[in-house]
């Protein structure tokens, strides 16, 4: 089997599943990972192995650092390449900075910003021994404004710090082939926001609606093209114009 393998996080669910299923539609072998979402991890998996095609669907909690790697060296050993890596987990709470539990301010970095570079570093050898590879992490839209975010503190500066962590990847991994940038989404239905919020977001974006998850797909699949090799630290908004 020769088709391109890529890697997901959080890929049961939400921005990431949708991705999983498009690349799958282009032939890719799609390995996700996901911490408590089974039953969802389970059904994009069989909806990838209806298509056809390799698919893997793991428990890996990815803040952990040795359950990264270990899910990492998996996918290589069981399909022996990982062409694109998605580092797409990066769940958030909302909560005044100055209620913040040490736990929950723990939590906002182990999850968004610490997977980013436990995942890149393990899979960058397998994709410089190639001479080919793409990693694409998920910001926010207004991250790179570095403005205050009193309920959403830790998230907004690990989501800044994304953007740092893609550039410098980027810089390390450009002389290989590799390629690594940022999306950064505003305001994305992924079908688990009420209506009535989706109404109440959408004043403030100048587009004038909310995005869907077909605009990060398409956004993605761009970056993990061969049109795309020359694109390396970037940070494409995808927020019909807010947050920039
Ligand atoms: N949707 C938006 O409007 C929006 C806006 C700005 C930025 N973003 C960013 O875009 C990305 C995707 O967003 P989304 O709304 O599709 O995400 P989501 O639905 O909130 O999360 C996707 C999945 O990530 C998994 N996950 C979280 N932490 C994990 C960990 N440590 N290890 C393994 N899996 C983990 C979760 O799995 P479990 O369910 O199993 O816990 C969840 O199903 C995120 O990075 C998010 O911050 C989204």
């Amino acid at each position: 089997m020769n088709e391109k393998v890529a890697l997901i996080t959080g890929g049961a669910r939400g921005i990431g599943r949708a991705l999983a299923l498009s690349l799958a539609e282009q032939g890719w072998s799609v390995a996700i990972c996901y911490r408590t979402s089974h039953q969802p991890a389970q059904e994009t998996m069989a909806t990838l192995l209806d298509m056809g095609l390799r698919a893997m669907a793991e428990q890996c909690d990815v803040s952990d650092p040795k359950a990264a790697a270990r899910f990492v060296a998996r996918v290589e050993k069981e399909w022996s390449r990982i062409d694109a890596l998605i580092n797409c987990a990066g769940p958030y709470h909302r909560v005044n900075l100055l209620e913040e539990s040490v736990e929950g301010w723990l939590e906002m970095f182990d999850n968004n910003l610490h997977p980013v570079f436990y995942m890149s570093r393990a899979a960058a050898p397998g994709m410089k021994e190639r001479r080919w590879g793409r990693i694409v992490n998920f910001s926010m839209a207004n991250a790179d404004q570095l403005v205050a975010q009193p309920n959403l503190t830790a998230h907004y500066i690990a989501k800044a710090g994304v953007l740092v962590l893609t550039r410098t990847l980027a810089r390390l991994l450009a002389s290989s082939g590799v390629t690594v940038n940022a999306v950064s989404p505003g305001f994305i239905n992924t079908g688990s926001t009420p209506e009535a919020e989706l109404a109440a977001m959408t004043k403030n974006i100048p587009a004038g609606y909310v995005g869907t998850v077909s605009d990060v797909v398409s956004a993605v699949n761009f970056l993990l093209s061969d049109q795309a090799r020359y694109i390396n630290g970037a940070n494409l908004h995808l927020s019909g114009g807010w947050g920039i």
